[in-house]
Order: C-alpha cells, then structure tokens, then sequence
C-alpha cells in the first residue's frame, strides 16, 4: 500500500466530482436490478455510463503489484454466498430473493473515488434484509465518528459493535483503505478491533470505510485468483464510501 497523502484544495474537488458521478451511476445500475436481468447488461451499462463521464474503470485490468492476472471487469459484483472481488458474467440471470453487491472505482484525473451497495432482487428474506440494513449502519455509524485526530481503531470498533450486536460477522481478511492517486493507500481501515489501535486520521486525507460482513462465519476460499465465497455458503454483504476527512469532521464523497 502507498502512504498516507493528504489531497490539496484541487484534488479534493476533483474526488468530490468523481464522488459525485460515482453515486450517480451506482444509482443507475441499482435502478437496472431486478429478477430476470443478466449481470452482463449491468457491466455493460457501467462502462458505457463511464465513456458518456469521461472517467475510466479503475478495476478493469488492474492488477494489484502485477501478483494476480490484470482484473476482468470493471464491476466487482457478487450474488448471495459469493464474497469480495467476484465479477460479473454473461448469462448469470438474477432471481428473485437474491442480494447483489456492486463495488467498483472510478478514476477521474488520475484520482479514484471507490464505492459499494448492496441491493435485494425483489422480495428477500427477513435475514438478508436485516444484513443489508445493519451494514448500511454500521458503514453511517463509523462515517459519523471520522474527524481529524481521531484514530482509525474507533471506526474498527464501530464497525465491529454494530455489527456483532446484530448478530452477524465481519470479514477479517479485507479491508477499507485509504485512496488518492492509489486505489489503495494507508490506512488500512479493518472491521474489527478496538479504538485505542491504529493511526490517527488527518485532515485532507481521503479514506475508504467498507462495512464487510456476512450472516454466518467470516471465512472466505477463493474460487480462483480473485473470486472468493463465503466457506459457510452463508450471506455476504458490503456497503462503502469514499470519505474526506476534515476539522470538523467528514464529508462523504460518494453520496
Ligand atoms: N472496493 C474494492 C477494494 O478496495 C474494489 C476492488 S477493485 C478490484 O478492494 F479491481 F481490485 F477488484
Ligand atoms: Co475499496
């Protein structure tokens, strides 16, 4: 991971841009689910609303340290028991009662802005509905603690207290980040923890919060060099912005 940068007034402009075209186009997308659809048109939607933005896919053909094979899509999309960085394939219709997970990054003038929601296909069970919520939670509860000064532990722990008291698990093997010129910077901002750990967050610092968290236990295999599922075959969920730290506190750039 690159080192921690702090953005001047005019990165921060440009993320706040990004951030913007960003959420709009996960709204699209989100408009576009529902059962019978085939996750190919979303991916194809996605780089299509990408041109039409002047910003490029940042994760299709990236490769993390040139140590896994270049990333196919520019969407990370995952179904139900698939976990994190599963990606889109034609002819992979969704059904009702299915939760789909879209993550992807954006990059506009050589910064990225990274984002995730997850939807439910129609109507979903009470325990995926409550996943969806309480990692929605849990992502706005840690958001609201960011502030100059104060250390990344206390967004961990939140994260984690949030999550554990509704009964479900976050992933330990991944994690938030920060992000600028990298689509992956310091800090790295885990799920769990407690909030005397880590470093202090700085203002003019750009960090990405990702509630990861799953119905059952946290394990996760990879299917092959990138697609992992959840060992459990249980439910996984994500929710993430891309943040601003400031004085007095954030600004969440991908709303
Ligand atoms: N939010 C994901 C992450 O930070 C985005 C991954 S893009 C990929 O890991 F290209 F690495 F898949
Ligand atoms: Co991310």
């Amino acid at each position: 991971m690159n080192k921690i940068s702090i953005k001047t007034d005019k990165e921060k402009e440009t993320m706040r841009k990004a951030g913007k075209i960003l959420a709009e186009m996960l709204l699209e997308l989100k408009n576009n689910i529902r059962s019978g659809v085939d996750v190919w048109e979303l991916e194809e939607k996605f780089i299509q609303m990408c041109k039409e933005n002047n910003v490029t896919p940042s994760c299709k053909g990236y490769d993390s340290d040139g140590f896994l094979p270049p990333f196919p899509t520019g969407l990370c999309l995952s179904i139900n028991n698939q976990s994190v960085h599963c990606y889109p394939k034609k002819g992979v219709i969704l059904k009702n009662g299915d939760i789909v997970n879209i993550d992807t990054v954006i990059n506009l003038e050589g910064l990225h802005v990274d984002s995730s929601v997850c939807i439910p296909v129609g109507d979903v069970s009470k325990d995926a509905k409550d996943l969806i919520e309480t990692t929605k939670k849990a992502l706005y509860e840690a958001a609201s603690k960011v502030k100059h000064g104060v250390r990344v532990g206390v967004l961990s722990e939140t994260i984690q207290k949030t999550v554990e008291k509704a009964g479900f698990n976050v992933l330990k093997d991944y994690a938030g980040h920060g992000i600028g010129y990298s689509m992956h910077e310091e800090p790295e901002i885990v799920c769990y923890g407690n909030k005397h750990e880590g470093p202090k967050l700085k203002d003019g610092m750009t960090i990405c919060i990702e509630t990861l968290v799953c119905t059952g236990n946290d394990e996760v295999f990879n299917v092959n060099a990138w697609e992992t599922r959840m060992k459990d075959g249980g439910l996984f969920c994500i929710f993430e912005h891309t943040i601003l730290v400031t004085r007095k506190g954030y600004e969440i750039l991908t709303r």
